[in-house]
């Protein structure tokens, strides 16, 4: 029978206790980590939020006691009141190995039916289970220390932007619905019979009208709803920290606050200093064409390199392709230098790299090796004269030892290609120093993305992105070439935010409403409300939002989301746990107006 506290207080945390507390009298509560009876003396790890302590009950000390301490099991929720004594058997597998508690008082709080799995940092569970059972995941030190750490970024965020400024101030959850970016998750409205609010995929339009108002600083720490296929960093609830400035011209404007910000975050958790320099900034173009990514992780190399002009002077009908049609460029012909992989490779690992990246679009992957002491080989070799291998060879600095790998399409599969290819190999062959942290940011991105499926240009960003000064005529000659005042901050090859500054000019805003192919229908009927506010006098302004479950990842080196959020959704966006989504009765749905068109 579970017992009352009573006067049984927590003096103490268990991870707390250490050889200074010898002789004390604490009281500790805590879950049953593991018992081990030894016919007169039971030990057990005692666990809470800190860490483990080990009590003891003796028989010879106290019969009566040893006997109900006897009935208890793993998971058992106790308080205990004892001498703190130093440890026969030291040990360092935990933080309070030096001492133990002889245990004076007992009160068993609850009794725990046996887990549906252990209770253990390491553990091989099936993670389908653990989600299940979420709460009882949640009792394994590394996924506590994941959700504290949530807490500590948190904490410093609003710490550090509390001192520049910035108000914090809630946006609505029940929008409207504004379809451009993700799909979005909607709400039925029982009052307006067909009407649905949406959730906010951010809170962008609100913040900027925050702008207008004069809130000068504002912040943001908020869930996101986006209903998009998931990924081991993505999730379709998620948190941001969304900021928005105003008086702010130039990016630097917003990138150096927001610089100070991440180096106070990484600081105050988990005390690394990312010195006082800025930030290195990294054009879009660049990005691609040297790591073939617009988030490169910049901790090794294995870049790319355009050989298009070499490639053309082939024979190979898969370069001559890529490159052109009737003498009008198409695509390029890049190439990575695997340097001393030749060694590393053998021909099947090459197989395998040529499948690995037909999954990411590549319609093959050409390759010459020169292993040592060898003739160099490779499937291309046959197309290639002595001099145009030697041209290859120098531009790309192939050497004996070396492999190259040669991608031949559209620049966007390219880039793809080789991009991915790189980071594969990186990954495999343990290129990348997993204990340096790598932070810089990505600028000037397009404006404009042509979208085959829509047959129109889109926003790269979002629709209210500035273009560079200089390149408003450019948005409406040559939409493809105008540059955006656009950034991302990118950490060890991970998108850890993005923002921009803002069109505040109505001239400009119509100029991007038009090359979107917007009609004033469209806009007065989608962002009728926000083109308004602008007619009434809008600071010039820009922000950015921080992923804060992707910065917590990086903090607690974790490489899937699900291990920083207390409850995740799976794959398939369901929660394991408490069965959401499900099926909801019918009189709920008749006051909403919904008629289920099939059910599970
Ligand atoms: P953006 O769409 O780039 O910008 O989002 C900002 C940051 O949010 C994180 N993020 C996600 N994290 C987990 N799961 C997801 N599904 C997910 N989607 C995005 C990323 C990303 O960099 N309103 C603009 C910001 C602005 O312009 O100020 C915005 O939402 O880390
Ligand atoms: P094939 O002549 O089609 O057998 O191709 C010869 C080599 O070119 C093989 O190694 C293919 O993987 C490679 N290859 C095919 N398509 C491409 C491409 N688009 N880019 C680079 N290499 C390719």
């Amino acid at each position: 029978m579970a017992e009352l506290m009573g006067n049984l207080r927590r003096t103490v945390y268990c991870g707390e206790l250490s050889i200074k507390n010898v002789g004390a009298n604490v009281t500790v509560t805590g879950w049953v980590q593991k018992r081990r009876n030894f016919g007169s003396l039971i030990f057990i790890d005692l666990r809470d939020k800190s860490g483990l302590v080990q009590i003891v009950f003796d028989s010879s000390a106290n019969a009566e006691l040893f006997e109900k301490a006897s009935v208890i099991r793993s998971e058992y929720v106790l308080a205990v009141s004892g001498a703190v004594r130093e440890r026969e058997n030291k040990t360092d597998k935990i933080a309070t190995g030096d001492i133990e508690i002889l245990v004076s008082e007992l009160k068993i709080l609850a009794e725990a039916d046996t887990t549906p799995f252990e209770i253990l940092d390491d553990t091989d569970v099936n993670e389908n289970l653990r989600l299940k059972y979420r709460y009882l995941d949640l009792r394994r030190p590394v996924l506590q220390n994941n959700i504290f750490m949530r807490h500590k970024v948190t904490k410093a965020t609003r710490n550090y932007l509390d001192a520049l400024d910035f108000c914090e101030i809630e946006t609505p959850m029940l929008g409207k619905s504004s379809p451009e970016g993700a799909r979005e998750y909607l709400v039925p409205s029982r009052i307006h019979p067909t009407c649905f609010y949406a959730l906010p995929q951010s809170p962008q339009l609100y913040k900027q009208l925050l702008m207008v108002s004069g809130f000068d600083r504002y912040y943001q720490i908020t869930k996101c709803f986006r209903d998009e296929d998931l990924r081991a960093n993505r999730q379709p609830e998620f948190t941001q920290i969304d900021l928005e400035m105003s008086f702010v011209e130039k990016i630097e404007d917003v990138l150096y606050p927001v610089e100070g910000l991440i180096k106070a975050i990484f600081k105050e958790t988990i005390g690394l200093d990312l010195g006082s320099e800025h930030f290195r900034q990294m054009p879009y173009k660049e990005a691609m064409e040297r790591f073939g990514s617009d988030k490169p992780d910049t901790r090794f190399g294995l870049e790319l390199k355009d050989v298009s002009n070499i490639a053309s002077k082939t024979d190979f009908k898969v370069f001559k392709d890529a490159l052109s049609i009737n003498g009008i460029v198409k695509g390029s012909v890049r190439a990575i230098n695997a340097k001393g992989f030749a060694s590393k490779l053998s021909r099947k690992d090459i197989d395998g790299l040529v499948e690995f990246v037909k999954t990411l679009g590549a319609k093959g992957l050409a390759w010459i090796s020169h292993p040592q002491g060898q003739e160099v080989k490779g499937s291309i070799l046959k197309f290639l004269t002595e001099e145009t291998l030697k041209e290859f060879s120098d531009a790309l600095n192939f050497e004996e030892g070396d492999v190259l790998f040669f991608a031949a399409d559209k620049d966007a599969v390219v880039f793809n290609t080789l991009g991915g290819l790189r980071l594969h190999l990186a990954e495999k062959y343990g290129l990348i120093d997993k204990n340096s942290y790598d932070v810089l940011w990505i600028t000037e991105f397009p404006m404009f993305d042509y979208s085959e499926e829509e047959g129109r240009f889109v926003a790269v960003h979002h629709p209210f992105t500035a273009p560079f000064d200089e390149d408003i005529e450019l948005c409406l000659t040559d939409p493809q070439k105008a540059r955006a005042k656009a950034y991302d901050i990118v950490i060890n090859g991970q998108e850890a935010g993005g923002g921009s500054i803002r069109i505040h000019r109505r001239d400009v805003q119509e100029k991007m409403f038009s090359v979107l192919g917007f009609t004033p229908e469209d806009v007065k009927e989608r962002f009728g409300f926000f083109v308004e506010a602008f007619r009434y006098g809008a600071p010039p302004h820009g922000g950015l939002a921080l992923g804060l479950d992707r910065l917590v990842m990086l903090l607690t080196k974790t490489d899937s989301i699900k291990e920083v959020i207390a409850f995740p959704k799976v794959q398939t966006a369901s929660c394991l746990m408490t069965g959401a989504p499900d099926l909801v009765e019918e009189k709920q749905l008749n006051e909403l107006h919904v008629q289920p068109i099939s059910k599970k």
